[in-house]
């Protein structure tokens, strides 16, 4: 979107609802404080607290497994960098499926954390929790294609839509979705044809995953883009760093130091000032002499400055 020394105000759902069909937006995921300050410091438009925080920072199989407390607990550490970003909170499974009331609160408690909008997965059938949400005021990006919250329903994380009737009933809960007043649709692994309709059809921004180059913006998982997740690697993460690899090199680097008696070195070392070193020395002979037992190296109280300044 704009360049990033001329962004004065962090980014809107309204901002980003108008950006329809201008420069392409770009949403990364973070989930902690300095993935936060890494993809607003690149420049992304939004960021994704995403719920694949239970696969990518948690370690579980899937995205089921995380509730709406540790969503706030991610939300809130991505919030308090302050990013330019607008920050979009993501509804886990469960948060907004058993009754208005309660979709509203978890919708109100992502928002204190400090989103600024929420995302949740589904079509029509979710209308009911879309416009309870809206109506307090929250901004909703919805989220259609392959929604990993149905996995067990839909029988695993599989491209959707690539027969006629389901790429039909995607462009349409894609419509009922605009028209209910999301801001942006999230398109997740859909063949390129069917992002290209549901761009097409609605006067909101789409946003892929896996839904080839025929939408309005892009979206990645952190984790993919930089190389530390390997579990899974569908066709269309694009790793632009292999930072795994670089992370373990750096502490298979620290291990061999340190049994190598290489690290620390004097310099990563705070040192006794020579004045105090000899008055150590002294009491420690005084005792000695006193009869007590010398302690076997120099010691000080807790507390005494050993720096070098
Ligand atoms: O949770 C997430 O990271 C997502 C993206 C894959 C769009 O929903």
């Amino acid at each position: 979107m704009a360049d990033a020394s001329a962004r004065t105000r962090p980014l809107t759902a309204p901002d980003i609802a108008a950006a329809k069909g201008g420069e392409p937006l770009v949403m990364v995921t973070a989930y902690d404080a300095p993935s936060a300050r890494v993809v607003d410091g690149a420049g992304v438009d939004m960021i994704l607290v995403g719920d694949t925080l239970a696969m990518v920072v948690l370690g579980y199989d899937d995205t089921l497994q995380v509730t709406t407390d540790d969503m706030v607990h991610h939300v809130g550490a991505v919030a308090r960098t302050k990013p330019h970003a607008l920050i979009v909170g993501d509804l886990p499974w469960m948060s907004y499926h058993v009754s208005r009331e309660e979709t509203v609160r978890n919708a109100a408690a992502l928002i204190r954390a400090g989103a600024g909008a929420v995302k949740l997965e589904g079509g029509r059938k979710r209308l009911d929790a879309i416009e309870a949400i809206l109506d307090t005021e929250i901004p909703v990006m919805g989220h259609l294609g392959l929604t990993p919250q149905s996995i067990h329903a839909i029988g695993g994380f599989k491209v959707q839509g690539k027969q006629l009737d389901a790429a039909k009933r995607i462009v349409d809960d894609a419509v009922a979705l605009a028209e209910a007043g999301c801001f942006a649709i999230v398109l997740e692994c859909v063949p390129d044809g069917v992002a290209r309709m549901v761009t097409d059809a609605v006067s909101v921004p789409t946003i892929g995953i896996g839904a080839g180059r025929h939408v309005d913006g892009q979206v990645l998982v952190y984790h993919d883009l930089l190389g530390f997740e390997d579990r899974m690697r569908p066709r269309f993460v694009r790793r632009y760093a292999e930072l795994g690899a670089v992370a373990t090199d750096a502490v298979r680097h620290f291990v061999r130091d340190v049994r190598g008696g290489l690290f620390p070195s004097s310099d990563e070392t705070y040192h006794m000032t020579d004045q105090l070193e000899t008055s150590i020395d002294m009491s420690v002979l005084e005792l000695a002499g006193d009869g007590a037992e010398a302690p076997a190296g120099p010691t000080t109280h807790s507390g005494t400055e050993l720096t070098d300044a």
